[in-house]
């Protein structure tokens, strides 16, 4: 049975094209990026063409604005701790919001044990930060605010570019983790007026374990971790030389397909959620219905929000992946999404999403195969669910 794959939000195959360009850097030039031989030169070389190459995607200035890390949650903590503590000095309070994903949340808590104040800008019931909100939060003392690009969740496009002129007019550096818009949205530095930005390449048809974070030369930010001084001090450790030229590579192909791929995945993911919200009983879209990223569906079913993860199970044995949060919260159990009740949502319906996220590899036989199976799958769990009291008085439970 061929496997429909729809958690591309979670991670992406990695485009064979990708992994020719890797192929070498595992074993012909393998050499330490930091050796003075000529293995270790060409392994220099192609990490900075890498870099060049990234920093020009971006609308970076220049390439020493990119710092490569292990992948997003590397960037994000080094973004938050790093300006918090490089800055301490000016302020100690940091502004970030209800939606963001764990890494920025966690990163946030743990600095407010470390002294600093974050405030959690709420959002509307579609998942979208406010810039009067920002406005009217940011402080004498504020030194950063943090609002993700687009929400791995429900899909919601922030309006990122108002947000940074908010920052600019207030002389506060303003990062944004564009981990899920990498590759799908036009990002340029200079022109969002964005200090900070994390990418990460799992996302966009590369690597696992390699990401990294934009740096504006006019942001203060200190080193997180502390070594032989790799990426101008920044992050020391020896560079993932074949992730790094495959995060690149698949950041360049992102770049030359999209305006090709970008109307394929709209109608796709458009006839999905026409489909659903139009012959499935009870049906709901979470997130924003238009600003929403070409790949994102997320659904609820009214009356069916605790049997989120049957569903989920149900489709897998049909051979189609999708989530019901996203992956990293599978770590979590069944606690409701945070995103979802930052929306509004309550906590029954924040535990009972769907999310099915397409990619390159979706075909519309795929989208097609998975509205197919979804109605009988929630029709089974309906007939379940409605006949669960009865069956519950019967075991004298
Ligand atoms: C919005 C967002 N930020 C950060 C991350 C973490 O990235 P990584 O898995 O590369 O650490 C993810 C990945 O799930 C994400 O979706």
């Amino acid at each position: 049975m061929r496997i429909v794959y729809l958690d591309n939000a979670a991670s992406t195959p990695v485009d064979p094209r990708v992994v020719e360009a890797m192929r070498p850097f595992f074993t012909e030039t393998f050499g330490n990026p930091s050796s003075l031989h000529g293995p270790g030169r060409t392994a220099r070389e192609a990490v900075e063409s890498a870099r060049e190459r990234i920093a020009h995607l971006i609308g970076a200035s220049r390439p020493e604005e990119v710092i490569f890390t292990s992948g997003g949650t590397e960037a994000n903590n080094l973004a938050l701790k790093g300006v918090a503590f490089a800055n301490r000095g000016r302020g100690r309070h940091i502004i970030t919001s209800l939606v963001e994903h764990d890494c920025i949340l966690n990163s946030a808590a743990w600095l407010e044990g470390q002294g600093f104040e974050v405030t959690y800008l709420g959002v509307d019931s579609d998942g979208l930060v406010r810039p009067a909100d920002l406005a009217a939060a940011i402080r004498a003392d504020t030194i950063l605010v943090s609002i993700m690009h687009a929400n791995h969740e429900v899909g919601t496009v922030e309006p990122i570019r108002e947000l940074a002129s908010v920052c600019a007019e207030r002389g506060v550096p303003f990062h944004t983790d564009a981990c899920q818009s990498f590759g799908k949205l036009p990002l340029d530095a200079r022109k969002d007026g964005i200090g900070l930005a994390t990418l990460n390449a799992h996302k966009i048809y590369g690597p696992k374990g390699v990401g990294a974070l934009y740096v504006s030369g006019s942001v203060r930010i200190d080193a997180w971790q502390h070594g032989g001084g790799h990426e101008f001090g920044l992050r020391s450790s020896t560079e993932n030389v074949p992730g790094i030229v495959g995060f690149a590579r698949a950041a360049e192909l992102c770049a030359d397909e999209r305006l090709v791929e970008t109307p394929r995945l709209l109608a796709l993911r458009d006839r999905i959620i026409d489909r659903a919200l139009g012959t499935l009983p009870g049906a709901y879209l979470n997130g924003h219905r238009r600003r929403r990223l070409p790949t994102n569906v997320n659904l609820g079913f009214q009356g069916l929000e605790g049997e989120a993860i049957s569903l989920l199970l149900r489709l897998d044995e049909s051979g189609i992946a999708v989530a019901t949060g996203s992956a990293c919260s599978s770590h979590q159990g069944d606690r409701p999404s945070h995103v979802l009740l930052a929306l509004g949502r309550d906590p029954v319906q924040a535990r009972g999403a769907l999310r099915a996220t397409l990619g390159r590899f979706t075909t519309g036989e795929d989208v097609d195969r998975f509205l197919e199976e979804l109605g009988p799958a929630l029709g089974s769990l309906r007939s379940i669910t409605s006949v669960r009291p009865a069956a519950a008085v019967l075991g004298g439970a």
